[in-house]
Order: structure tokens, then C-alpha cells, then sequence
């Protein structure tokens, strides 16, 4: 059991699941363009353990990373995980010959995907499944009805304990609690884009959690000069900067940062505790 508890602390999103809200996106463990094993799967299988051991409870994966090596590798570097450690997957698409991302939510291969989740990783219950829905990072209009409704099933089911939504609008997320309670939203946000401002702030007044993903930009890191110029300011880099507004933004706001370096995932953890003064932030909320 971890002693010491990252930047921000802790955030409940329903009984028995308080995560810190520092916690670690393992799609970058899975090998070039999130496809096939890692280049140097020790050097995986390190970041893991090191996040744990630096005191992150929350891990964000999905089966369709590789596909299947990151939840493989997770299983290999962390079972029996430790009582207060919540792995947080999602269905909705797979991979193809190409490297896409095709959707996959069908009932069936919801299911499919639920129970390929649980056996990699080696869980008899999945912590909290989120529906992906949309594109690559926006969210593409219709319903969800169908899929989501089946997951509430196996959640009925006893396969899953909590629900989330991701790549989803407002309306979408509104649908989506009309069939059961979500406890989290996956979204693309980044001090860059801002595009679901006025989501974040409805969701933190119902207690669900907001989990921003590419926090640093994912596979384009973030460029503004105004980032640079506070970091340069702060002695800091603009990763840290970028992830410290992100935990000042919102308390409902929870950190998944990508990484496949042990040195990086301790920069990052480091950097969320940059204190911004209120000038800062200001300049900072000029960005988006
Ligand atoms: N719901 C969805 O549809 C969806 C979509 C995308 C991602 N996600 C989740 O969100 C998580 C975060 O997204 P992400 O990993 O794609 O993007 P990200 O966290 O914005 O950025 C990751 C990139 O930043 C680099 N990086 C990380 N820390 C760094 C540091 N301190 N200094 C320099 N470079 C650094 C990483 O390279 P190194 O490996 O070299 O550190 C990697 O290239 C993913 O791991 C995944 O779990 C969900």
C-alpha cells in the first residue's frame, strides 16, 4: 500500500472508488502508435511499479491498446494489485490491419470486449468501463442508447462496477445518466482546448469526475508561447505547468498522463504541484 499521496490528492467518484486525482494513462506502454508490444517491455513494466510505488491508485488502460499489451503488461507488472489501486478500462472500438480505431459497440462485442478486459487483466469485476462513442477527440453526434445499454447490463450483471462515458458531448452524457449513473467523462481537454469548459463545471456540480485526455497533448505536445514564457518564469517546464492548471482547474479534474519513461512519470507527478499564483492563471486561461 502506497504512503504518500500525489498533487491534489484524493477524489471520490462513488463508494469504494477514491482514486488520487494524479493517476497514469498506460496507452503510451503499447509499442509505436499504440500498436504491437513495446520497445523495451522492462522499461514498461518499471513505469507501472513506479507509479504505484509513487503512490497513484488510478490507472486508465483499454484492451484495444496493442491490442491486448498494455492490459497484458499491467496484469504482468502489478497482480495481485494493491487493495487501493482502481483500473479503469473502456470498450467501444478495436483495432484494425492498419493501425485504425474502427468502432466496435455492439452488444456483442461489448460483452466480447468486457470479458477480454477482465481476462487480461485478470479481474473478476472491471473497476469502471468507459463507453468510447465518438472520433479520435470529438465527439460525433448520436445516440448511445444501445451500447450504453448494455454495459448497464453487464454491470447488472455483476462484470462491472461503475460506469463512465468518453469522447461524449453534453447532450450525449445527459442521455447516458438517463439510463444508469455515470461516475466519470473522458473528454479531450488540454490548457489548449477548451472546448468542454462548461461540461467540466456541470459534472463537478454533480460530483462526477472529469478526466481530461492528451493532458499534454498527445501525440502533438502542446505548443503556446504563453505556456512557455510562465514556464520559463517558473523554471518549469510547460508539461508542468500544463498539468498543474489542470489539477487547479477543477476539483473534479483527474490526471491520466501518458507516459513510457520512469523519469517523465516522475517529472510529471512533480510538475502537478507547481503552485500558479493568481496572475498566472489568469495569463494561463488566455490560452484556451
Ligand atoms: N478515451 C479516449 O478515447 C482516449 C484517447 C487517448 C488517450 N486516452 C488515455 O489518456 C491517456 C493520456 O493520453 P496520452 O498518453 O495519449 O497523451 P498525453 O498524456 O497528453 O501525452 C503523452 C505524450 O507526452 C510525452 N510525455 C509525457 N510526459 C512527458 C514529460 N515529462 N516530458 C516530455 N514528454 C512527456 C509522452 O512521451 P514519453 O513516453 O516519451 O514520455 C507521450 O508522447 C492515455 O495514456 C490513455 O490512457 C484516452
Amino acid at each position: 500500500m502506497a504512503t504518500q499521496i500525489p498533487p491534489g490528492g484524493m477524489f471520490t467518484m462513488a463508494e469504494g472508488l477514491t482514486v488520487t486525482r494524479v493517476g497514469y494513462g498506460a496507452m503510451q506502454l503499447a509499442g509505436p502508435g499504440v500498436f504491437g508490444p513495446p520497445k523495451d517491455r522492462d522499461a514498461a513494466l518499471a513505469v507501472l511499479r513506479e507509479a504505484v510505488e509513487l503512490g497513484i491508485t488510478h490507472i486508465d488502460t483499454s484492451d484495444y491498446y496493442g491490442p491486448h499489451v498494455t492490459n497484458e503488461i499491467i496484469k504482468e507488472a502489478l497482480h495481485p494489485y494493491p487493495d487501493d489501486l482502481r483500473i479503469v478500462t473502456k470498450v467501444g472500438a478495436l483495432r484494425d490491419a492498419e493501425g485504425g480505431w474502427p468502432h466496435a459497440r455492439s452488444p456483442e462485442q461489448l460483452r466480447q470486449a468486457v470479458h477480454d478486459n477482465l481476462d487480461r487483466l485478470g479481474l473478476d469485476a472491471l473497476d469502471v468501463v468507459n463507453l468510447r462513442v465518438g472520433g479520435f477527440d470529438s465527439p460525433e453526434p448520436g445516440s448511445l442508447t444501445e451500447p450504453f445499454g448494455a454495459l448497464a447490463q453487464l454491470q447488472q450483471e455483476g462484470l462491472i462496477k461503475h460506469l463512465g462515458v468518453s469522447t461524449v458531448s453534453a447532450e450525449q452524457v445527459t442521455e447516458a445518466q438517463s439510463i444508469a449513473p455515470i461516475v466519470c467523462v473522458q473528454n479531450f481537454y488540454n490548457i489548449a482546448n477548451r472546448a468542454d469548459d462548461a461540461l467540466i463545471d456541470s459534472l463537478a456540480a454533480q460530483g462526477i469526475a472529469y478526466v481530461p485526455y492528451f493532458p499534454l497533448g498527445g501525440f502533438t505536445p502542446l505548443q503556446s508561447g504563453t505556456l512557455e514564457s510562465v514556464a520559463t518564469l517558473l523554471e518549469a517546464t510547460p508539461m508542468a505547468v500544463a498539468l498543474a492548471w489542470l489539477l487547479q482547474r477543477s476539483p473534479n479534474i483527474l490526471l491520466i498522463p501518458g507516459t513510457s519513461s520512469v523519469a517523465h512519470l516522475r517529472e510529471n507527478i512533480k510538475g502537478a504541484a507547481l503552485p500558479l499564483s493568481e496572475n498566472e492563471l489568469t495569463e494561463l486561461n488566455s490560452i484556451g
